[in-house]
């Protein structure tokens, strides 16, 4: 499986709105007249179903988010084990999973995951994917080389590593702490073998990449039907549980969950949304404004605050919704560790003032979900269900 070390800067993709597609991309459905509506309790879709949904379990236990979470798709007619990740947006997959490929080839373009100085090279190509009852039409990078190369710039590169800047190996030590200089140490030595084949599917918002990068959103057919834009059935949307996710919004998968709206931003014009937004506190210092983001790519948490955080910091982290505010503690000193289902196993910097990314082990108290129509983020509290001790460091008010 393929590790991924990242901080705040999004993963920056490269070269992806060249390509000259045969097929025009789903765009997600921006008709305000196609948007939920929150209210108290739960979305009500006016006059619209909303029944076609999917549920698969992750692939593998996440062992209480230890793990991050999979689960099974096609890719090009192949069963792929796919990692899901909140936290970047596209779809990665090496090109050793086809053998039987038949890729154009035309379109080079990159991955590049700014904390770990990983560029992954490859090549857009636009790909037949199912997820359950799902067919999706989607472009994915099909990867065909990683390499290290610390200092790449995304906006005066190439999508292939300089050969000035190719380094032998990305390699962390220290924990990868968050900033450049001290968290990657350019190895001269080689990879012990080379990485095995994985897929990679971002669907996160906000990560700078449009919200069509996205495969759960290119959606074409469900059960074999066509998913026509106007359509009364199919909500798109997922919710991410303890044991797997739905893809396909329903009042029933969207019960008790509260709402932060998002903000409406572009890409190079097209559409995505902003990273949730959050208060914080540090201490007994004055509450900040912030952003979160739920990051199931990851178990440790990056965080810059106001005032900056130390070592013994209590942290609040308030998540707004429309029925409720939870307020989430976090002790950052390490001795905090054995009782909060939510401590992630480190705490790093962020470049961005007012960031925390809280690594998965947020998940272990709450489900979360995203409407990509109406802009919504939702937080689900579990109370003690899932795992003890939430309710010791969550508040509701
Ligand atoms: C995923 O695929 C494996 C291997 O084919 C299978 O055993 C498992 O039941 C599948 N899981 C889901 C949720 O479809
Ligand atoms: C490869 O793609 C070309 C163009 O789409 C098609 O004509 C050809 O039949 C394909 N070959 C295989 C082996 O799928
Ligand atoms: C990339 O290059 C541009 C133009 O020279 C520069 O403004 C930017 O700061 C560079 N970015 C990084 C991450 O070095
Ligand atoms: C929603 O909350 C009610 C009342 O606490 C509970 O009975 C129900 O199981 C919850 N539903 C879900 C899907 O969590
Ligand atoms: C909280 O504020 C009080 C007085 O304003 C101060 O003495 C104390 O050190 C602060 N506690 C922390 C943990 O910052
Ligand atoms: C946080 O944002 C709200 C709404 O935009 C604003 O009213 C408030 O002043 C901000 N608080 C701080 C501490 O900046
Ligand atoms: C954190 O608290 C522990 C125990 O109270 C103390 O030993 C340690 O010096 C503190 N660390 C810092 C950086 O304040
Ligand atoms: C819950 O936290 C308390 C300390 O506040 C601890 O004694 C208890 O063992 C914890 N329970 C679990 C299951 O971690």
């Amino acid at each position: 499986m393929l590790s991924i070390l990242k901080f705040a800067g999004p993963a920056v993709l490269v070269g992806k709105a060249a390509a000259a597609s045969p097929v025009a991309r789903q765009i997600t459905r921006i008709d305000p007249g196609d948007c939920p509506t929150t209210t108290e309790v739960s979305y009500t879709w006016e006059t619209k179903p909303c029944t076609d949904s999917y549920f698969s379990p992750w692939t593998y236990p996440t062992n209480n988010w230890a793990n991050a979470p999979t689960v099974n798709i096609t890719l090009d007619g192949v069963e792929v084990v796919a990692t899901v990740d909140t936290g970047s947006t596209g779809l990665v997959a090496s090109i050793s999973l086809f053998p039987h490929n038949n890729f154009t080839r035309q379109d080079p373009t990159s991955i590049f995951y700014s904390s770990s100085h990983w560029l992954e090279e490859g090549y857009e190509e636009w790909i037949d994917m199912t997820f359950g009852p799902f067919y999706m039409r989607t472009q994915a990078i099909i990867k065909n080389r990683e390499v290290c190369c610390p200092g790449y710039n995304s906006t005066t590169d190439e999508p292939r590593c300089p050969s000035a800047k190719l380094a032998r190996n990305c390699e962390c030590s220290g924990g990868c702490t968050s900033t450049s200089t001290s968290h990657n140490h350019h190895k001269r030595a080689t990879r012990p073998a080379p990485p095995p084949p994985v897929a990679y599917m971002g669907i996160g918002f906000g990560r700078g990449a449009p919200q069509i990068d996205n495969a759960f959103l290119d959606t074409v057919t469900f059960n074999g039907q066509a998913i026509p834009p106007s359509s009364q059935s199919y909500c798109p949307g997922y919710v991410i549980t303890t044991d797997g996710i739905h893809l396909g919004l329903t009042s029933a998968n969207t019960q008790n969950f509260t709402f932060v709206t998002l903000h409406q931003t572009s890409v190079d014009g097209q559409r995505d949304w902003s990273t949730a937004t959050m208060q914080y506190q540090i201490d007994n210092s004055t509450q900040q404004n912030g952003t979160v983001l739920v990051d199931t790519g990851i178990s440790q948490s990056y965080f810059q605050s106001m005032p900056p955080w130390r070592a013994n910091s209590t942290v609040y982290l308030s998540v707004p919704g429309d029925v409720d505010t939870y307020t989430i503690r976090y002790e950052v000193d390490e001795t905090g560790k054995g009782w909060n289902p939510m401590q992630p196993t480190r705490f790093g910097g962020s470049p961005t003032l007012g960031f925390i990314n809280t690594g998965r082990h947020f998940l272990n108290c709450f489900d979360v979900m995203y409407d990509p129509v109406g802009g919504n983020y939702g937080y689900r509290y579990l109370g003690d269900t899932r795992a003890a001790n939430c309710s010791s460091y969550v508040s509701q008010g």
